[in-house]
């Protein structure tokens, strides 16, 4: 009789939903998934509610094919639409025919001018945190997990990529039929797909990489350390468990980075800057496969489980392939994010906890650096305080003693007092799970490079300190500049290092922040495309932020958005939306 997730009609005295059977048929005219989804229940009899948004229920049946009585209660904002259904005391499945919206907040459609082909349409779903619901009706909480097989039915040009073991694809006229199953549970949130002009190469034993035929031979390159990268996590956490690890090179749009979806790991194509500079993001999906996939949290009031254990995996599989430089880099740049994201809720300090209470609060709205980085320096913590002699069994423990299993924050610190007890005592463990902001023994970074960089300051480096500089030093030295610095100093360091040209969209997007803070207009150009053509929220976010704030370029951020929204996936949509609403323009 609990609503043990805030974020799901699920009720814990009800039947649990074991394993999906899907059978999709794809049509891109009408923008709509016209499908079955038949649920395996723990057990029958009662009222079963199930998580909808904007779904169209035509038929619910049970095993025998009696229909059976359903309700679909009003939209709530944030949750949805209650689907309820009268199940028979002697039934343990179900079949529900229906079809998607349009609108499916999971689902972008592509027209061909938006795939780097340019000449076939392309759709792909991203379900974390609660979007899954909108692809098909289920209990859409991560306490819940499932196993599924799936049928997709697609136009006979495109291929239809699940996060799932591949079956088959039979071809029948214009359409293929691609089937798939996933034999490990997975909480909903990883429910997965793709279909488009899709080729692949293989990267090594158990890995190949996916993309349009386009981008496929970049990727291959920019992906090629992946083997190394699975070898040096399985140091750290033990066997991968997923058999395959692959990787799918998304289009543009793709509003995250990386999506860790089982066996098909999801990657902006942001990441192809030619020089591997950013596989950190392909690590970090990569440790996923232990931290999130094999041990997932239990609701999103848990997120730091999933994200903050992997911040730190991805920091360890950097630092034993690039050294421990490198990794403080990174960890430096985790910090000022951070520090920007508590500054971002000065409103809002609850959201700066590790264990929030998001009862009433899109998870999507929430979202912040705060789970990730202030989850790695709580582990990093952790393992100052005991060496990693101690703290990497540990480690090996925690994961050993929960996989394929959804836990919450409680789960982890029972278990932190019980396997690491040193640990317990030398570390305020309830002040970095509960309290707001940062707390005082938090691990700093150090290195020689970030010393150089901090002696700098804003001035402009000259030529010999640069030419020595890595993106991520570029990148560092870029975030640490004012707000509001000179349109003069814009000019000198762009003529001197043409930084409107960069390749890398990180040191691009960082420098184009700078140049609104100045008022520097020869960039925006740059900045035009880029929003034009982007979609991962990382970058929109504090490129809108920026152009929003300025009473000079505010009425760009609307004209921009007014433009270009309808390129962007929905969720971006939404949340840049939502920022330029509440943001207030200060004068400059
Ligand atoms: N699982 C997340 C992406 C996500 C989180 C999607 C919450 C929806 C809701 C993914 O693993 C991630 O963290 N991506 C980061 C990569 C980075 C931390 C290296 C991103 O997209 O920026
Ligand atoms: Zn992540």
């Amino acid at each position: 009789m609990a609503r043990l997730d805030p974020h799901s009609y699920n009720d814990s005295a009800q039947p649990e939903t074991r394993f999906v059977e899907w059978r999709a048929h794809v049509d891109f005219t009408s923008r709509t998934i016209a499908a079955e989804a038949t649920l395996h229940l723990s057990e029958g009899g009662g009222p079963l509610d199930l998580d909808t948004r904007d779904l169209h229920i035509d038929t619910v049946v049970d095993g025998t094919g009696s229909a059976l009585k359903w309700e679909l209660f009003p939209a709530e904002p944030i949750l949805g639409s209650r689907l309820r259904i009268a199940v028979p005391a002697d039934q343990v499945t179900i079949t529900i025919g229906y079809r998607t919206s349009p609108e499916a907040s999971a689902l972008q459609w592509l027209d061909p001018e938006q795939t780097s082909g340019g000449r076939l349409p392309f759709l792909f779903s991203q379900c974390q945190a609660i979007h899954a619901r909108s692809v098909l009706p289920l209990q859409d909480t991560p306490r819940i997990r499932i196993c599924f097989t799936a049928e997709m039915t697609v136009p006979v040009a495109l291929r239809a990529l699940m996060a799932a073991a591949f079956v088959s694809r039979e071809e029948k006229g214009d359409v293929a039929v691609e089937r798939y199953e996933m034999k490990q549970s997975i909480p909903p949130y990883l429910f997965a797909f793709a279909v488009g002009d899709l080729e692949s190469r293989e990267l090594g034993p158990r890995s190949r990489v996916w993309a349009e035929p386009s981008v496929v031979e970049k990727a291959a390159w920019e992906f090629t350390d992946v083997d190394a990268m699975i070898t040096a996590c399985e140091g750290l956490y033990g066997t991968y468990e997923w058999e395959r690890f692959d990787i799918l090179t998304m289009p543009s749009s793709f509003p995250y980075g990386g999506m860790e979806n089982p066996r098909l790991t999801f990657l902006t194509p942001t990441l192809l800057a030619g020089d591997r500079s950013l596989v950190n993001v392909l690590a970090h999906e990569l440790a996923h496969s232990w931290t999130g996939n094999l041990v997932s949290n239990a609701s999103a009031d848990h997120f730091w489980l999933n994200e903050g254990f992997t911040v730190y995996a991805e920091r360890r599989i950097f630092e034993k392939l690039a050294g421990k430089e490198l990794a403080e880099l990174h960890a430096a740049l985790g910090r000022k994010s951070l520090d920007e994201a508590v500054r971002e809720f000065a409103d809002r300090p609850e959201l700066t906890r590790l264990h929030t209470q998001l009862v009433g609060v899109d998870p999507d709205d929430a979202y912040s650096q705060v789970p990730y980085e202030k989850g790695y320096l709580f582990l990093r913590r952790l393992e100052e305080a005991v060496g990693r002699e101690a703290f990497d069994p540990f480690m090996r423990r925690y994961i050993g003693t929960f996989p394929f299993r959804s836990i919450t924050t409680d789960d982890f610190r029972v278990f932190l007092r019980e396997a690491l007890p040193q640990a317990y005592e030398r570390v305020d463990v309830e002040e970095w799970l509960q309290g707001t902001g940062l707390p005082a023994d938090s691990p700093v970074a150090e290195s020689k490079r970030l010393d150089t960089l901090r002696a700098l300051g804003d001035q402009v480096p000259p030529p010999e300190v640069a030419r020595e500089w890595i993106p991520t030093e570029w990148q560092l030295y870029l975030e640490s500049l004012p707000q509001a610095w000179s349109a003069e100093k814009c000019a000198e360091l762009d003529g001197l290092y043409h930084l409107s040209a960069s390749a890398n969209y990180e040191i691009l997007v960082g420098w184009l922040v700078v140049t609104l803070g100045a008022d520097y207009s020869p960039a925006f150009g740059r900045l035009e495309d880029v929003l034009g053509s982007v979609g991962r929220m990382k970058f929109l976010k504090p490129l809108y932020r920026a152009m929003a704030r300025n009473a000079k370029t505010r009425p760009m951020a609307d004209d921009f958005f007014a433009r270009f929204q309808g390129r962007y996936h929905p969720i971006a949509r939404q949340v840049v939306g939502a920022l330029l609403e509440k943001c207030e323009v200060v004068a400059h």
